[in-house]
């Protein structure tokens, strides 16, 4: 029984923005309709190293799909040259359960989550929206520029990290990559912040980063670093004035932006409006007017790593990807689609 194993750097030329936003908007159209299996994260806490695991299974039938993905998130592993998350995922085929592929997920977390953000943005932000914040420079960050540039005309993004040498490097990428936007170093949150349309929140703050002062009417914000429980990113008092959509209402009250103000009382369910595929199918209404917040707190779903990680498998078999390995000896073969 042969299963596919794909490197990471087999698998970036194979990620293309258009396709991975596709997929990931599918995988919530999916959950809006009721029609995905999805058990909540479940988390190891290695707390004395300031890290976590998660494990995050899906099965999206409409689309014969299904993965296990198994991620960590350790903010301080600069120190030993590795990235803060890492992650491998399982590609099962539905039919039999035999493993179809296993490959590097660091990547495709990156651009899944990117591509969240992109959607959220799609569907909540102002349609003229074309200023953008971001606060956090890392590996998540660089991405959600990449999904939100694909959604609205952006004109300007200004950046923010406590670590210069992350500002610069996200800068000098981003100018390469896109000439004709303007790209600043803000030298705050506050600065990232103000005066946006749209802003993204991807940093592993366990306390408010964003005040609500700094906040207009009108904005959407992306709250993307807040994926476990104790994280928050927000000022508690933007989210009693936003309308707020979750990616997963279980996940975001254990573990999003909303779990820490939910469990200090400060909103309560009654505050979140629904989730992201409620939007999408019609079940819940987006945007309604040009001065309100939109929240979208995203805690990031296994059925987008599912549907980007069929979507990766299929292009490695189109092009020859990869490498194949015997799991199992058996006398027969199993076939690839
Ligand atoms: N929602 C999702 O689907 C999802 C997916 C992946 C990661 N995450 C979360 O996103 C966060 C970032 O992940 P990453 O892989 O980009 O990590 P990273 O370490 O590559 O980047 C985080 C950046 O935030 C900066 N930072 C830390 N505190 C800050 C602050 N107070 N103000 C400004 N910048 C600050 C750090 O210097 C770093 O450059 C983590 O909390 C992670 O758990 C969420």
């Amino acid at each position: 029984m042969k299963v596919l194993l794909l490197r990471e750097q087999e698998i970036k030329p194979l990620l293309e923005v258009n396709e991975v936003s596709e997929a990931v908007e599918q995988a919530f159209r999916e959950k809006g309709k009721g029609m995905v299996q999805m058990p909540p994260k479940t988390y190891l806490y290695y707390d004395k190293y300031n890290g976590d695991l998660r494990v995050m299974p899906a099965y999206i039938e409409s689309m014969d799909v299904s993965a296990v993905k198994v991620v960590n998130v350790h903010p301080d592993n600069r120190a030993f040259d590795l990235p803060t998350v890492m992650a491998i995922i399982i590609l099962i085929d539905p039919k039999t359960g035999a493993p179809q592929a296993i490959m590097d997920g660091t990547e495709i977390t990156a651009m899944r989550t990117g591509a969240a953000a992109g959607v959220a943005t799609k569907y909540l932000s102002r349609r003229d929206a074309g200023r953008l914040g971001i606060v956090g420079a890392g590996a998540q960050g660089s991405k959600q520029l990449d999904f939100i540039v694909n959604v609205r005309n952006i004109v300007e993004v200004k950046v923010y990290d406590v670590r210069e040498e992350a500002k610069a490097n996200f800068i000098q990428k981003a100018r390469q990559k896109y000439p004709e936007l303007r790209v600043v170093a803000a030298e705050s949150v506050e600065e990232a912040v103000r005066n946006q349309d749209i802003i993204c929140t991807v940093t592993p703050s366990r306390k408010p980063i964003v005040m609500n002062e700094w906040v207009d009417d009108g904005i959407h914000i992306n709250a993307i670093g807040a994926d476990a429980p104790g994280k928050e990113e927000l000022d508690p008092a933007i989210l009693k004035r936003a309308m707020i959509i979750v990616d997963d209402w279980e996940q975001a009250l254990h573990s999003g932006e909303i779990n820490v103000p939910v469990s200090k009382g400060l909103i309560t369910r009654g505050d979140i409006h629904g989730e992201l595929g409620e939007v999408i199918v019609g079940k819940k209404r987006g945007r309604a007017a040009d001065k309100e917040i939109t929240v979208f707190d995203s805690t990031g779903l296994a059925i987008q790593d599912a549907t980007v990680a069929k979507l990766v498998y299929k292009k490695a078999l189109e092009e020859g990807v990869g490498s194949w390995f015997e799991f199992l000896t058996l006398n027969r073969s199993i076939p690839h689609p």
